[in-house]
């Protein structure tokens, strides 16, 4: 058949079901652009090597642009009887240049150098898309920062009240893991950037074709220096789902509290209605469905990571056929980011916080009993009987069912001499907050400092 490159030394053509297992062209044909834009540069540097004529390169070239063209309309899409993108394009070549020129491209070149340097140029491309789609989350929990700057909330451990915290802290702390986020895209960028083409099968070429000429015209900032590794390896696929799955898992813990905070018992937030559902039989319901798929698609983002793991796993040198299966994990990881990210960052940016209840309950389960213990350091206790004496004062309040500043001076006098009545000046959230003022504390002014250095880093990224 016509689109088959391969046949010369079989008798018969393949039998259905492995034509059926085979074929690619369903999840690779999104590579067919990448794939025109390789062929061009290949065909530049056989004409260097002297292989095409000018006359050749020039007809090679517009029949490329033409096939480009007709592939972006649809006009060009696979054939049933194509194995996969590569060996469509090369039939559509074919129509658009003739059999003998259409027929001089594919000389020093494999599929195998091919599919390697497509899947890292699609990876690319989509990083900087995700990556942008993860900036605007970062830039919607920075708005809710800067929005809410100087409201407190429960600060938690274990999920239960730790000590007071401000909720632009909290919401920053999210910020931060989703910023290493797009530096970890960034610097996954820098391997990505190395191109396969011109390794061939696996051994590099005989007609002396240069490989960096390629690389710079798709945009590689090398050609690699191994062409067995550059047909074979597929670790910056894998970095790049892991990536993906990282990301996932961020937007996952975020999601996480969102879903807790809008329910009845927390009522942190009021989830906006354009980013909430309601329920076919209850009609009372608004429900975080958003926040719910996210936590759902992180799940599937690490399938996405262990399933390609796992393929890559056995894989001797150098190319394998099982290396087809590289490409549907991490295409539906960036469409699965591409698709979550825009949602997620509306949802937070629409959040309402109900800040009164969270002031309210910031100091509340007895979240201030570290201050006072580090109040008593400071007195020159030791932190051993500190925090045995505010234990005490817990213990206290708690049997009476009552805060630690329902307790008077002298019930504190009772317990220690140490407890003057000056204990209460951090019997406050803000003296709480603004006690912890060291760089990456929780502070307003701490907070303040460490919002600049974000926005540095987020304009260097
Ligand atoms: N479609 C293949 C892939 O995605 C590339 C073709 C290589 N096939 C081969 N028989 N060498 O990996």
């Amino acid at each position: 058949n016509e689109g088959a490159l391969w046949g010369g030394r079989f008798a018969g053509g393949p039998a259905d079901a492995l034509a059926a297992l085979s074929k690619s062209t369903h999840f690779d044909w999104r590579l067919a652009p990448y794939d025109i834009a390789g062929s061009r540069a290949h065909a530049r540097v056989l004409h260097q090597a002297g292989l095409l004529d000018d006359a050749e390169l020039k007809d090679m070239i517009s029949a490329l642009d033409q096939l480009d063209e007709d592939v972006r309309s649809g006009a060009y899409v696979a054939a049933d009887t194509d194995e996969d993108v590569h060996g469509s394009l090369e039939r559509g070549l074919i129509e658009r240049a003739g059999t003998q020129l259409g027929g001089k491209l594919r000389a020093g070149r494999s599929r195998n150098d091919q599919i390697a340097t497509l899947g890292r140029m699609y990876l690319r491309d989509h990083a900087r898309i995700i990556a942008r789609g993860v900036l605007a989350t970062v830039d919607a929990l920075v708005a809710q920062a800067r929005e809410h700057h100087g409201v407190a909330m429960p600060g938690r451990t274990h999920l239960q009240h730790a000590q007071p915290v401000l909720l632009s802290h909290h919401l920053l702390a999210h910020a931060w893991a989703l910023l290493r986020d797009v530096q970890r895209l960034q610097d996954w960028d820098k391997r990505a950037a190395v191109s396969p083409y011109g390794s061939g099968a696996l051994a590099g070429s005989s007609l002396g074709l240069d490989p960096n000429a390629v690389a710079a015209e798709l945009g590689f900032d090398s050609a690699t220096w191994n062409s067995i590794d550059g047909t074979a390896s597929r670790d910056v696929f894998a970095e790049f789902a892991w990536v993906a799955s990282m990301i996932g898992v961020d937007l996952s813990r975020i999601s996480e509290e969102v879903i807790f905070w809008a329910t009845k018992e927390f009522s942190f937030v009021t989830l906006d209605d354009a980013y909430s559902t309601g329920s076919s039989i209850m009609p009372q319901k608004k429900n975080p469905d958003v926040a719910e798929l996210a936590r759902g698609k992180a799940g599937r983002l690490i399938g996405d990571l262990t399933g390609l793991l796992a393929t890559l796993k056995g894989l001797p040198l150098a190319y394998n056929r099982d290396l087809q299966e590289d490409k549907e994990p991490v295409f539906d990881a960036a469409d699965t980011l591409e698709l979550l990210l825009p949602a997620v960052s509306g949802m937070i940016a629409t959040l309402t916080f109900n800040t009164e209840r969270l002031e309210s309950l910031a100091p509340q389960g007895f979240a201030l009993a570290t201050d006072i213990a580090e109040w008593l350091v400071r007195q020159g206790v030791p932190f051993r009987e500190a925090h045995e004496l505010s234990g005490a004062a817990v213990q206290l309040a708690e049997g009476r069912g009552v805060e630690l500043w329902d307790l008077s001076d002298e019930d504190y006098a009772g317990i220690s001499a140490h407890l003057t009545p000056q204990v209460r000046e951090v019997l406050t959230v803000q003296g709480s907050l603004n006690s912890r003022s060291s760089q990456g504390g929780t502070a307003p002014a701490a907070v303040a400092q460490q919002l600049e250095q974000l926005t540095v880093q987020l304009e260097a990224a």
